[in-house]
């Protein structure tokens, strides 16, 4: 018997239109234990100051409890903590790869490989460095079950490619991704690989050094954290030989008038006064993922995904996108036919379900599943049976209130 989380998390025991909460856009973020939020309290009731900068003993406080989360975040994905950097969010460490390791090192004739199911996170920023280096900007498709289509990786990683960035699952189908084995094809013809972890490090286990990322990208408030809160994790070697991204405060050694060296790893990479509270959130959001463990988050997402499919597949006129393959993540895009994504979210949440509703970020793969927009539920380990029964109770009043037979 799984403990009860709701315990844990004030917010899910609230109401929602006069509802109970049935939280199902995990996805987008998830919800805060009630330790994460008295770790944020603490450090701003108990040792706020600026990092770094002080001598005071609050000063030297603040700089613990950083340097602490560091540790334990290096720890969580078996990283050291000088390739951990701190930014705000997922979508910065994606632009810092881009930006610092992309536009130095590709030039005109030069590939970059992604999938055609990536977050605009990990497409835009390739888009860009593309138009400015004059490199190739090439996708891999998806197979029928959703899948990335074996004959595109085989056909299109090549010496050209410098760069193989790939989500680990995709927060639209949920499917998980082989990285191991795709790093090593992209290593063979020396390709540098950039993993979005953005959907899995909250969902499975994350061992860098067993994937053989060159990068991974990851964000606190998608783990149980406060928003504000990314994580860029980037091999030694490589993080030593890129120019900043930012620049400012902290991220220097020294400054002359029209010169400056640069601190050491990981400051080089952050620019300004640090999300200290953030940290410390994701710290305390580690050990709670920890107490749960992965073992139950994953047994809990299966069991919530394989239910949710079996039953949406009873109603006839759900349509399901990529459903069918069994390496298949805590979430589940659907349409209700004849209805806007955004009625059925509207009908949803009139009746106490969360999902989301629309494009996901991920405009390429809903013109390649041949759809404006999906409806998305995606689970967490602290989902029940009972709020996919109520996902699908809603789903069932969807047509009936919009008058269609
Ligand atoms: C796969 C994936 N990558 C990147 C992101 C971007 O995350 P953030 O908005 O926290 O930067 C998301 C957010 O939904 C995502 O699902």
């Amino acid at each position: 018997m799984d403990k009860n989380f709701l315990n844990d998390f004030p917010i899910l025991r609230s109401k929602m239109n006069g509802h109970p909460i049935a939280y199902l856009d995990n996805g987008a973020t998830t919800q805060k234990p009630e330790s994460v939020v008295r770790s944020i309290c603490g450090y701003y009731g108990g040792c706020n100051a600026n990092p770094h900068r002080g001598v005071y003993e609050l000063s030297v406080k603040a700089t613990k409890a950083y340097e602490d989360a560091r540790r334990k975040v290096a720890k969580f994905i078996n990283a050291s903590p000088k390739e951990i950097i701190f930014t705000k969010n997922a979508t910065e460490s994606l632009n810092l790869v881009a930006y610092s390791y992309g536009l130095n090192n590709l030039r005109g004739g030069d590939e970059i490989l992604i999938t055609i199911a990536e977050h605009h996170s990990n497409l835009v920023p390739w888009q860009r460095v593309a138009q400015a280096t004059g490199a190739k900007l090439n996708y891999i498709y998806l197979a029928p079950d959703g899948n990335l289509l074996q004959a595109d990786i085989d056909k299109k990683l090549s010496k050209r490619t410098k760069i193989l960035a790939v989500t680990q699952i995709s927060n639209v189908l949920g499917l998980v991704n082989d990285i191991k084995t795709l790093a090593a094809k992209a290593h063979e013809v020396g390709a540098v690989v950039v993993v979005d972890g953005a959907q899995s490090v909250p969902h499975i286990p994350v061992d860098v050094q067993n994937l053989d990322a060159d990068f991974l990208a990851f964000s606190g408030h998608k783990m149980l954290s406060p928003m504000g809160i990314g994580v860029l994790y980037g091999k030694r070697k490589i993080l030593e030989e890129m120019p900043p991204f930012l620049s400012g405060g902290d991220m220097i050694e020294y400054v002359e008038e029209q010169t400056t060296t640069y601190a050491e790893l990981p400051q080089k990479f952050e620019a300004g006064t640090q999300n200290v509270g953030g940290a410390a959130g994701l710290s305390a959001a580690i050990d709670y993922l920890q107490g749960v463990g992965f073992d139950t988050v994953e047994r809990i997402e299966h069991d919530l995904t394989t239910y949710a499919i079996s039953e949406l597949k009873k109603i006839p006129y759900v349509e399901l996108y990529g459903c069918d393959a069994p390496n298949k993540v805590g979430i589940v895009t659907f349409n209700v036919k004849d209805v806007h994504p955004h009625d059925v979210a509207t009908i949803l949440d009139a009746q106490g379900v969360a999902i989301r509703a629309g494009h996901h970020c991920a405009q390429p793969l809903m013109k390649f599943l041949g759809q404006n927009s999906t409806c998305r539920a995606s689970f967490y380990f602290y989902n029940t049976r009972r709020d996919v029964e109520r996902l699908i109770e809603a789903i069932q009043k969807v047509r009936g209130t919009m008058h269609i037979a």
